[in-house]
């Protein structure tokens, strides 16, 4: 008895990437477009790559080097492969380019969509158990819509499997069919491949269709089985910009009633808060709306966050309030802490424990010491702050010199008074005081109180008097 040993067979992934998505109406290639702050394409790499294939491969076109160098700026350069589709002829053509890629060995081959992003690994394991214990040469993940407008549908006979007919080539009878292509299969390699060098273009958009290969295996007198699933929600296609608004709606709801359900956390307007799926929040943080919480932000128990913020790959503690329209970017802020309204962190600031930055305060690369206060008017760049101390209003670490950038060091227990310019590189020593209005240009000592333009000892402008 021949046995094609399919339980043998290692498991390939082909993704198909390449088409420019013309319904997008977009210069951005389609799975360029971002969908929870990720790329379409980033999202069906990460669950292709979940399943732990031989290899992934995904078949790039328009925007062939972006599409590149977003997916491995994501995985690495070596975990994912790409095959060039030089024009697109379509999904047909765009399988048989990865032709050499996959001929020599029969594998499994899952051929996936980059513009289908929601589904599961759970799903895909499923169907690749049903593809290998039907022995089939093609499995078909099929779902039921109430809305099938658009989709390829399955036609089914007395003997099961017929055929698939795509939406735009379909009788009006058969766009009544519920059950749709969800353009994820799984194929006997092999057979695949010999296939696909029959299909033809007598269809409406006169292009090689994958969807024609099914048909083409069932009249070899192969197995072509269907896996109907019961999530149609996991296999809705981004196609155009108003179905990418639905899914990303979708998602977002989904995180913030599983933070409300599972985390404690209180929503003022669910509706009007966009948190990102990866994002952590802790127990009885009030979030108000037009909140943004993006990428792996984590937000502790007790916080509150006001109306107009944004959050990006932010570490936030616990007990912390964060006023209106605050900008929060690869930066971390401790617990206890008071910030804004208006105030701008970015470039992995710190806030330690009890600190506070009020109006219009920005802070890049710099650490603010426990209890210490910056509360207006104010930049600190490329600076550390110890504790207990305080800024005046209006005080400007001046860190660039028109070439570099220098740091500022200022110590614990320091006074420095409003629009104080502190120009860097310099040090202020702890316990140390600056006038109101004076221009720091150099270092100053311990327990010192410097005045004026330039700065200068308290003591010395005296006895100059
Ligand atoms: C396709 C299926 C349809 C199914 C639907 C599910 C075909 C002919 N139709 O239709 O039955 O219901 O998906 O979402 O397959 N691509 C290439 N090269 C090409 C053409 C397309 O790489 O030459 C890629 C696209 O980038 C996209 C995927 O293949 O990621 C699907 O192409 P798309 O044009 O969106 O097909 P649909 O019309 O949605
Ligand atoms: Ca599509």
């Amino acid at each position: 008895m021949e046995s094609t040993n399919a339980d043998e067979m290692p498991l390939n992934i082909l993704i198909l990437a390449a088409g420019l998505g013309t319904r997008m109406k977009s210069e951005l290639a389609k799975v360029l477009h971002i969908l929870d702050g990720k790329p379409l394409i980033e999202h069906v790499c990460k669950t292709a790559l979940s399943l732990k294939p031989k290899k992934v491969l995904v078949v790039v076109g328009h925007q062939a080097d972006e599409v590149k160098d977003t997916v491995c700026r994501s995985f690495g350069e070596t975990t994912v492969e790409f095959v060039l589709q030089e024009q697109q002829l379509g999904t047909g053509d765009a399988v048989n380019s990865a032709r050499s890629r996959f001929e020599e060995n029969g594998s499994t081959l899952l051929v996936l969509s980059g513009d289908v992003p929601l589904i599961r690994s759970e799903t895909l394991r499923e169907l690749i158990a049903v593809h290998r214990l039907e022995d089939a040469a093609c499995t078909i993940l099929t779902v039921r819509l109430d809305e099938p407008f658009g989709y390829g549908r399955i036609v089914r006979g007395d003997a099961g499997f017929e055929r698939i007919v795509e939406h735009r080539d379909a009788t009006d009878v058969q766009r009544e069919i519920a059950e749709i292509n969800s353009g994820i299969y799984c194929f006997d390699s092999r057979k695949l491949f010999s296939a696909l060098t029959r299909i033809e273009t007598h269809n409406a958009q006169g292009e090689y269709y994958l969807t024609d290969v099914p048909r083409l295996l069932l009249d070899d007198d192969e197995t072509v089985a269907l896996f109907q699933h019961d999530r149609p929600v996991e296999v809705e296609g981004v196609n155009d910009r108003k179905q990418l608004a639905a899914i990303a709606r979708m998602i977002n709801d989904e995180t913030v009633e599983r933070l409300m359900k599972e985390s404690g956390v209180t929503f003022i307007d669910p509706r009007n808060a966009y948190v990102s799926a990866d994002a952590d929040i802790g127990r009885d943080t009030v979030i108000y709306p037009n909140v943004s919480i993006e990428g792996k932000t984590i937000v502790g128990s007790n916080c509150v966050i006001r109306s107009g913020t944004r959050l990006s790959n932010a570490h936030i503690g616990d007990g912390v309030e964060i006023r209106d329209n605050c900008l929060i970017v690869d930066s971390e802020i401790g617990d206890k802490c008071t910030v804004g309204p208006s105030a701008h962190m970015r470039g992995h600031a710190v806030m330690v424990e009890g600190s506070k930055i009020g109006n219009f305060v920005e802070m890049k690369k710099t650490r603010l010491g426990k209890n210490s206060k910056a509360a207006h008017l104010t930049y600190l760049g490329d600076a550390t702050v110890g504790e207990d101390t305080n800024i005046g209003a209006g005080v400007v670490t001046c860190n660039y010199d028109g070439k570099n950038k220098h740091e500022t060091h200022i110590g614990k227990d320091v006074n420095i008074g409003s629009d104080t310019m502190l120009v860097a590189p310099v040090t202020v020593g702890d316990g140390a005081t600056t006038g109101a209005g004076s221009v720091v240009t150099k270092d100053v000592p311990p327990g010192e109180l410097v005045v004026g333009v330039p700065a200068r000892s308290a003591r010395r402008v005296k006895s100059d008097q």
